[in-house]
């Protein structure tokens, strides 16, 4: 999470203005959400502008001007955002043409500082084969802007700019529209508005904007999913070689709705709406809300605005968020969004200690340290060297204040992780800070996901090697060690593996959905970033870094955006939804050493970790068959999620037909909408079997013939009916039914499996999730 003061500003100012209780009619800023544009039912930009403000007018008392008014959004939907007191915001939700009003609030970039790791061979991974794609695919990255300089974003060998190309280069002191080129193709910035009032006037308080990156986070996501072939990328030498995006020849147009504080609501909802007007194929967004407190689908920007992408045939990726191992943390969970958890791949960046009496233990961390700092030091136990009143729980821990300086100082410090809530970063902070010349953290959860130490030696051990370390530091008289620098392995099994990270499935809003969709390396991958010229991490004698690794569901994301535009190159006129179902039903549940993938922890990885498995972007190319689902389908999604018809009417607008709700809309039917993947929340062990309904589009051979195959837990009875169906000239779509019988399965527990569908050539996998309960 990037927590900084600005971030908190606001919520303080509020606290403070709560106290003198005039909280209720300060106003904040909104989201007012107004269904499907009308734009193409002849509405005019102006008119609409000035619609917000008379709708404004009508239900406030205050002095109103533009300046009231934050975003319009006209393109792909419409609304506005506002400062609205509690009084209007509620009186503008009870209005017919209103769907929806909701506080503008700050949503997180999918990667923390704590996740800064190493990497090159993930985009290896999706290398093309085909030189001379077909198409062009523009990819538009909602996040924290773009540093333009970078080499992955030379534009050499790229034709012109599509001629639907209708974006724009914004231009500020410190971006000029030459930054902007043939591959670059486009910059956006929103100013982000913070909610600021003295009591009696209100105030959209804009902090500068720029479409120029100054966190990295953006130029890391851009790089991945389109950047351009760079040769000898690298971080600081480690896992050199070539780094490229995942559709080197994709197109990039940057929306920078995100500073180092967050994303305001308001602004990626008009990033979106712009993106689409702009003629963007595809939207990757690595941003998301809190899984804790998860707004419905008609509260949240995201979901909002890919409702709308997917409705004018953008199509939408999403991280699927950070708050993993725990079930029910995935979220960007709407049928209508591709959601992505993330995968480690095949590459271990070691750091071995050696103890004084010899011996080697394989340890886990990026470190670039040089002959004077890999040194060997005696070596202390963070719980024997507690400061004076500190619990010994504490200082084993390595918490902040719970060493004694004069006991570490040029020592190397061992510390436990039995406290999750004290990030490594916050340790290694600790214990450089009190004067200590490395650090060994013991926890195995997390050796997977190497921690990016910089200049300090750090390594992480798991148990059994920490066992040994405290046992050796126990028993001898001077023990010492030494931390060596970090080693790349290549090559590594088994990868993928989920990433101990990745938010976990079943989703919190309905259980119905299977998500996450899918998994894409997520681990210490390198891309392009702002290079900054910050001491503590840029090795002596060396320029700043412009390639890092990081990691997070957010370096997942654009791998996934980058194998769709793979795909639409091919296939140009794939609907998103065709697409989506190439990349699940293709997708590997095998790992490198042809075992089941499994999670950071080795057991085999569930459809709630891994969806329908890892990407595999040109197995998709070739899908056979695909499960396409409609804008329809979506509204009736929104049915049997139980929104009001009214409201479900004004997001179909002219654009989409709809009339009515079924009669009987419930939870239940949303397993029948026509996903590439099937979940039933609830299967009743005595009740009656339940069936659902899927319908394949034959994208392959004219004439073929498949035959599905069943794979699920002992016990759960499923049958596929008809198990075979023949594509004929005359036969390009077929539906089928799936029947799942629980009466011997395992009880209050989750059954898990898949139903493929062979033709000898393509193999289109659904993977099922279904709760049977007692
Ligand atoms: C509030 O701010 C406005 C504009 O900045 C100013 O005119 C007004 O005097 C301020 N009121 C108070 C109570 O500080
Ligand atoms: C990349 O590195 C290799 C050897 O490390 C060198 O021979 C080559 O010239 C470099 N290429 C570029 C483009 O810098
Ligand atoms: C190694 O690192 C230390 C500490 O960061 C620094 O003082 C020293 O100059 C470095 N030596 C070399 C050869 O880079
Ligand atoms: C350490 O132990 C004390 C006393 O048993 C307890 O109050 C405290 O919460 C513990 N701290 C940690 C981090 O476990
Ligand atoms: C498909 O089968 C039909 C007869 O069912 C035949 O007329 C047609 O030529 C076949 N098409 C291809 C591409 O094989």
């Amino acid at each position: 999470m990037f927590v900084s003061s600005l971030f908190y500003l606001p919520l303080t100012f509020f606290l403070l203005i709560a106290a003198s209780a005039s909280l209720e009619t300060s106003p904040k800023a909104y989201v007012v959400y107004m269904g499907g544009s009308s734009i193409d039912e002849g509405e005019d930009v102006e008119n609409m502008e000035s619609s917000h403000l008379q709708l404004l007018s009508s239900i406030s008392s205050r002095k109103l001007s533009r300046e009231s008014i934050l975003h319009h959004y006209h393109h792909a939907f419409s609304g506005f955002s506002a400062f609205l007191t509690e009084n209007e915001a509620s009186a503008l939700s009870s209005r017919e043409d209103v769907v929806s009003v909701f506080p503008d609030s700050f949503l997180h970039l999918h990667t923390t500082r704590s996740w800064d790791f190493l990497e090159v061979g993930s985009s290896e991974r999706i290398r093309s084969r085909y030189h001379h794609p077909r198409n062009d695919v523009i990819i538009g990255i909602i996040d924290t802007g773009v540093w333009p300089e970078s080499p992955s974003f030379d534009d050499e060998g790229l034709g012109e700019i599509p001629a639907r190309w209708k974006g724009t280069c914004m231009e500020t002191s410190d971006f000029k529209r030459s930054n902007c080129n043939r591959k670059l193709i486009g910059a956006r910035y929103y100013d982000v508005s913070i909610s600021s009032s003295n009591g009696t006037e209100e105030r959209a308080v804009k902090l500068r904007g720029t479409p120029r990156d100054s966190v990295g986070h953006g130029t890391h996501t851009a790089s991945t999913a389109g950047g351009a072939r760079v040769q000898n990328a690298s971080y600081y030498g480690l896992a050199e070689g070539v780094a490229r995006g995942g559709s080197p020849s994709a197109r990039i147009a940057t929306y920078k709705a995100c500073s180092e504080e967050g994303c305001s609501s308001s602004a990626i909802l008009k990033a979106m709406d712009d993106a689409i007007k702009d003629g963007v194929d595809i939207i990757s967004i690595s941003i998301g809300t809190s899984s804790l407190f998860q707004v419905d689908y008609l509260n949240d920007p995201i979901a909002i605005g890919a409702f709308h992408a997917e409705q004018m045939g953008v199509m939408v990726v999403c991280s699927g968020g950070n708050d993993g191992p725990e079930p029910s943390t995935v979220i960007n969970t709407a049928p209508w969004i591709f959601t992505v958890g993330a995968s480690s791949i095949d590459r271990e960046f070691q750091s071995t200690l050696v103890l004084g009496n010899g011996k080697k233990l394989r340890g886990s961390a990026i470190n670039f340290l040089n002959g004077t700092s890999s040194r060997e030091y005696p070596i202390v136990f963070g719980g024997e060297v507690a400061a004076k009143y500190v619990p010994v729980n504490e200082s084993r821990n390595c918490y902040p204040g719970s060493l004694d300086p004069k006991k570490v100082s040029g020592k190397i410090v061992v510390c436990i992780n039995s406290d999750p809530t004290l990030t490594r970063r916050v340790k290694k902070l600790v214990v450089e800070g009190v004067g200590a010349k490395g650090m060994v953290l013991v926890d195995g959860t997390l050796m997977g996901n190497p921690f990016d130490a910089g200049l300090f030696p750090f390594t992480q051990v798991d148990d059994s090697a920490g066992s040994e370390i405290l046992k050796y530091i126990g028993t001898t008289k001077n023990p010492s060690a030494v931390i060596l620098p970090t080693h790349v392995v290549s090559n590594s099994s088994p990868a993928p593996s989920v990433a101990y990270f990745s938010s976990r499935g079943p989703g919190v809003l309905t259980e119905n959905i299977l998500k996450p969709d899918i998994i894409a390396p997520g681990i210490a991958i390198l891309a392009a970033t702002v290079p900054t010229n910050d001491a503590s991490s840029v090795p002596k004698g060396k320029k700043p870094s412009g390639y890092i690794l990081k990691s997070g569901t957010s370096m997942a994301c654009p791998h996934v955006a980058g194998s769709a535009a793979i795909i639409r190159s091919m296939h140009q006129w794939w609907s998103p939804s065709v697409i989506k179902s190439a990349l699940m039903t293709t997708a590997t549940l095998s790992s490198n050493v042809g075992k089941p993938l499994t999670d950071s922890f080795g057991q085999t990885a569930s459809p709630h970790e891994a969806g329908s498995g890892e990407i595999s972007p040109y197995k998709a190319l070739h899908p056979g068959l695909a499960y396409e689902t409609t804008t329809e389908d979506y509204l009736l999604f929104l049915c049997y999620y139980g929104y009001p018809e009214n409201k479900i009417r004004a997001i179909a607008r002219t654009k989409t037909k709809f009339t009515s709700c079924p009669k009987h809309s419930t939870g239940d039917l949303i397993s029948n909408i026509n996903y590439p993947s099937i979940s039933i929340q609830t299967l009743s062990k005595r009740g009656a079997p339940i069936t659902v309904k899927r319908t394949v589009t034959n994208f392959g051979p004219i004439n073929s013939t498949y035959i599905a195959a069943v794979e699920s837990p002992r016990g759960l009875v499923v049958e596929v009916s008809p198990h075979e169906i023949a594509f004929s000239p005359t036969v390009r779509r077929a539906s089928y039914r799936v029947t799942f019988r629980g009466t011997k399965a395992a009880g209050d527990n989750y059954n898990f499996g898949s139903i493929t569908w062979s033709d000898g050539r393509h193999s289109v996998r659904t993977v099922f999730s279904v709760n049977v309960v007692a």
